[in-house]
């Protein structure tokens, strides 16, 4: 049986600042933020938005496009590391929102950013295990990255959610059942309990994003092994290697370990030879710079990081990758990584629109101002702006209740 995505659709909230805007403010050359970084525009949630809004926009979203009947769905996981309660999770809100039936296996999953990794899995060995039975379940990953205004870690926030229908009709990424896996307890980036924004070791957590890319690549090509010809890359055998994305440039470091591992593995790295990275770099251009158009644009969106990377590549050129193979690289600080692969399948065409482009194109700028005075304002709740694009509005806080509603509900 194969199973797999069968459609994608994307939540983005309205307000983006321009990352030239915020090296001025900051001092700090813009090329340390767009060349350095690889970063060009973050997303800003409005205050009415939190991460129970923006799962449950991009779950409305996904079930209209795929005209899904919300008492389809047998299992609803939410991935996020921006939960709003100790106790409830954002899920339950989201199935509430989406009028999904209660005959649903519901929850929330946390481990930093390879959550949405955690819940695809689940998911899909959930459909696999149905025996023939049809199951379908959608999962959603959602969040808000926070740092300390005016840290290393300001350039890199974002926010966002992706949801994705995990069924027996994988229309739009049919899962390989293998994967290779890396876990170790690591301090490279946390939030304490009490704590709005995270903390990281900036360089430590690179460090760690890459030995667990090591760890997690080397396993799976391992498995791989018996089937590459003598010499033969795993990448050679692979149309787009997609990574989790909390700034481009880590991309960019990602493909390049990539490359040295499975070309070592290949014997085709030799120590010395200095045509090597420019291979590595034309590689890099092929396989890695096409899936990171969006989040150059939308910044860090943790759990949906890597997802916001498949569905932009879909949407942009799924027709092209249409019979081809896609590595998949996912890392959560603290760590738990994994590399897995899929196949996109014919026709995918016809459900790659994910609303990317859209979301994109329709963006307010704020200036820096506008985003301070967003950021300071947090997650007040109450009316939506006239221009929202949201599904639903978080209300505000009532007896020790979180209430959202329709837009419109709200107003009237
Ligand atoms: N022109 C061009 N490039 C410039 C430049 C200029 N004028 N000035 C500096 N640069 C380059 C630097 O050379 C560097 O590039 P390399 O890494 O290729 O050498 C790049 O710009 C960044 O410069 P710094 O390393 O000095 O930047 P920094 O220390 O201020 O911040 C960071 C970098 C530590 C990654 C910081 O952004 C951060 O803490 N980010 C949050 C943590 C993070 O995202 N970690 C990633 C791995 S963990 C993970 O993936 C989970 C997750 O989602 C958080």
């Amino acid at each position: 049986m194969s199973v797999g995505i069968e459609r994608l659709a994307v939540y983005v909230p309205q307000y983006a600042l321009r990352l030239t805007d915020l090296a001025a403010a900051r001092g700090v050359p813009p090329e340390k933020l767009t060349t350095g970084l690889g970063v060009r525009e973050m997303t800003i949630p409005a205050p009415c938005e939190d991460v129970v809004t923006l799962a449950a926009t991009a779950g409305a979203r996904l079930l209209r496009a795929a005209d899904v009947d919300p008492d389809e769905i047998g299992m609803l996981l939410v991935a996020t590391e921006t939960g709003v309660d100790h106790s409830k999770p954002v899920s339950i809100f989201v199935h509430d929102l989406l009028g999904i039936g209660s005959r649903c296996r519901v929850y929330e999953l946390k481990h930093a950013c390879y959550a949405g990794t955690a819940a695809l899995m689940t998911a899909a060995d959930w459909v696999r295990a149905g025996g023939g039975r049809p199951r379908r379940a959608l999962i959603i990953a959602a969040d808000i990255a926070r740092y300390q205004v005016g840290s290393a870690g300001e350039p890199t926030q974002g926010a966002g959610a992706v949801a994705m229908l995990v069924g027996a009709a994988p229309r739009a990424l049919v899962l390989e059942e293998q994967s290779g896996t890396h876990a170790g307890n690591v301090h490279d980036f946390w939030r304490p309990l009490d704590r709005r924004e995270a903390i990281v070791d900036g360089k430590y957590s690179v460090e760690c994003y890459l030995e667990a890319l090591a760890g997690a690549f080397g396993t799976y090509r391992a498995l791989e092994r018996p089937v590459l010809a003598a010499g033969e890359a795993l990448a050679d055998r692979l149309a787009r290697l997609l990574y989790h994305t909390p700034f481009p440039k880590m991309a960019v470091k990602a493909h390049r370990r990539l490359v040295e591992l499975d070309w070592r593995a290949a014997g085709r790295w030799r120590d010395g030879d200095t045509t090597l990275e420019d291979a590595a770099a034309t590689s890099y251009r092929e396989l890695a710079a096409p899936g990171l158009e969006a989040v150059a644009r939308v910044g860090n969106t943790y759990t949906a990081s890597l997802y916001l990377c498949l569905a932009a590549l879909l949407e942009a050129e799924g027709r092209a990758l249409a019979g081809r193979r896609l590595g998949l690289f996912s890392y959560g600080s603290g760590c738990c990584a994994e590399f897995f692969t899929g196949a996109v399948p014919r026709g995918v065409e016809t459900v790659a629109d994910a609303g990317v482009a859209a979301l994109l194109a329709g963006r307010r700028f704020v200036d820096v101002d506008g985003y301070e005075r967003l950021v300071r304002a947090g997650e007040t709740g109450g009316e939506p702006p006239a221009d929202f694009t949201g599904a639903f509005v978080f209300a505000g806080v009532r007896n020790q209740r979180r209430v959202y509603a329709r837009p419109g509900a709200l107003a009237a």
